[in-house]
C-alpha cells in the first residue's frame, strides 16, 4: 500500500493512496470511535469477489481483479448490501450461544476442560508448545461445550477443528453438525443446540441453522481467542515485572486481560483497519469524506492513543480504565465479548496455576511432541518451566 498523507486536524487522520483510489486511514481514538459508532460508515459485505477484496482492505488487489475481470465486481463494486438474512440468524445463534444464562450454564464445564488441559501439558516433559498442546484445543472444545455438546460426541469434531474456513474444514464439520441436530430433534436436552431447533419450522431454516453451527465450531471463530491466549503469555513473558505481579495478586487476572486485548491486533486491523464505506457525505476530524470513500478505522492505533492510554506502549496489568476498542463499537460490535473475556481469564488462570514457573523456551529440533489438531495456522509458543 502507498504512504499515508495525513490531512486530519489534529494528525489522525490519514489519506492513503491505494490502485483502488484514495483511502481514509483513521487513526485517532476519538475518530476512530466516531466512524464505528456512526451507521453513515457500513462495513463492506463480501456479495462479489471484488467486495470480498474490499472487506479485508485489500485495495491494491481489489482494483486489479475489476480491471481483469469486470464481472468480479457485479454488485457495482464496493456497495454495502449483503445477504441480511444470514446475518440476522448468525446474530440469533450469537444471542442464545453467548446469552448470560448458558456462559453461566456452562463455566464450570469450561473451568472443568482448562484445568484437565493445563494439567496434562504440566505432566510432559517440557519444552512443550502451549499454543498447539493447550490454548488451541481448550478455545476448540470451548466452542463445543458452549453448544452443549458432550465429550462423546465431542471426539467426532475433533480431526476437523483446525481446518479453519477451508472447504475440506466445512465438508466434514457439515455432516458432523446435521448428525448433532437430528440427535437433539429426537432427544432434546437442557442446551443451545436443542433450544434454536425447537424454533425452526421448515428445512431451508434447518439447512441455515445448520449453516450456522458449522461456522462457529469452525476454526476462523474460536482461533482467534486462542490467539489472545497466547498474546497474553508473550505479553507475560516480554514483562516479567507484570507476571510477577500478576502472580502475586489473582485480583490482577480481569484487568491484565483487558490490557491484553487493548494491545492484541487482529489480522483485520493488521491490514490496516476495519474497513467502512461511507454511505453519506460526513465530516470526520475536520475532513469532508464523500459517500462511497472507504475509511480504515485503526483500531490498534486508537488503542495506542496517549489522550487516552498514558504510556501507551507499555503492558500494564492493572491499567483501569481500559476502553479499548478492540471488539468494535456500536452496531456491528462483537456479539462474543462476555464469552471471550470469561474464556480468556480461564485458559489464562489454570495455565498460570498449573504451572507458575512457566516462561519462554526455544523451539526443539524434530518433531513437536504436543497433541497436533488438524491445521497449522498456529503460531508455536514454546514453553519451559
Ligand atoms: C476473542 C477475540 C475476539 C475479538 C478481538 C473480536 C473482535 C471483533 C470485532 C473488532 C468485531 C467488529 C467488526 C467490525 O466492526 O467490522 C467483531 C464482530 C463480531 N464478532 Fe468478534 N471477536 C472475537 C471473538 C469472537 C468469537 C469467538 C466469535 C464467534 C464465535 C465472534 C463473533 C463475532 C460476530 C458474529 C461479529 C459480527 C457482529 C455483527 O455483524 O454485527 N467474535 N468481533
Amino acid at each position: 500500500m502507498a504512504g499515508v498523507s495525513v490531512v486530519g486536524t489534529d494528525t489522525t487522520i490519514g489519506r492513503l493512496g491505494t490502485a483502488w483510489g484514495p483511502v481514509w486511514q483513521v487513526r485517532g481514538y476519538e475518530d476512530v470511535r466516531q466512524v464505528l459508532f456512526d451507521d453513515r460508515f457500513q462495513p463492506v459485505r463480501p456479495t462479489s469477489a471484488v467486495n470480498v477484496l474490499l472487506a479485508e482492505g485489500r485495495f491494491d488487489e481489489a482494483s486489479r481483479l475489476r480491471e481483469r475481470d469486470p464481472d468480479a465486481a457485479a454488485d457495482g463494486s464496493g456497495g454495502t448490501e449483503f445477504d441480511n438474512a444470514t446475518r440476522v440468524l448468525r446474530l440469533r445463534v450469537m444471542n442464545t450461544v453467548a446469552a448470560p444464562h448458558n456462559v453461566r450454564r456452562r463455566t464450570g464445564e469450561m473451568r472443568k476442560l482448562a484445568d484437565e488441559l493445563s494439567r496434562h501439558l504440566a505432566a510432559l516433559p517440557p519444552p512443550v508448545n502451549a499454543s498447539q498442546g493447550y490454548t488451541a484445543p481448550l478455545c476448540a472444545r470451548a466452542m463445543r461445550v458452549l453448544l452443549g455438546i458432550s465429550a462423546d460426541e465431542s471426539a467426532r469434531f475433533v480431526s476437523y477443528v483446525g481446518s479453519s474456513t477451508s472447504a475440506a474444514g466445512i465438508a466434514g464439520v457439515s455432516p458432523r453438525v446435521r448428525d448433532l441436530i437430528g440427535r437433539r430433534q429426537r432427544d432434546p436436552r437442557p442446551d443451545v443446540v436443542s433450544d434454536l431447533v425447537a424454533t425452526v419450522h421448515d428445512r431451508r431454516q434447518l439447512a441455515q441453522l445448520t449453516n450456522v453451527f458449522t461456522w462457529l465450531l469452525m476454526g476462523s471463530n474460536w482461533e482467534v481467542p486462542s490467539a489472545v491466549i497466547d498474546f497474553a503469555l508473550a505479553q507475560l513473558f516480554a514483562n516479567p515485572a507484570q507476571h510477577r505481579r500478576l502472580a502475586a495478586d489473582p485480583d490482577l487476572l480481569y484487568t491484565a486481560v483487558e490490557e491484553t486485548f487493548r494491545l492484541f491486533v487482529a489480522a483485520e486491523v493488521e491490514r490496516g483497519g476495519l474497513v467502512r464505506r461511507a454511505v453519506a457525505d460526513v465530516e470526520l476530524g475536520g475532513v469532508p469524506v464523500r459517500a462511497g470513500d472507504f475509511v480504515l478505522a485503526d483500531v490498534a492505533a486508537a488503542n495506542r492513543d496517549p489522550r487516552v492510554f498514558p504510556d501507551p506502549a507499555a503492558f500494564d496489568a492493572g491499567r483501569w480504565p481500559n476502553p479499548h476498542l478492540t471488539f468494535g463499537h456500536g452496531t456491528f460490535m462483537c456479539k462474543f465479548i462476555p464469552m471471550s473475556r470469561a474464556l480468556v481469564a480461564t485458559g489464562l488462570h489454570s495455565l498460570l496455576a498449573a504451572v507458575p514457573g512457566i516462561r519462554p523456551a526455544a523451539a526443539p529440533a524434530g518433531p513437536d511432541p504436543t497433541e497436533r489438531i488438524r491445521g497449522d495456522e498456529f503460531e508455536d509458543l514454546w514453553v519451559t518451566w
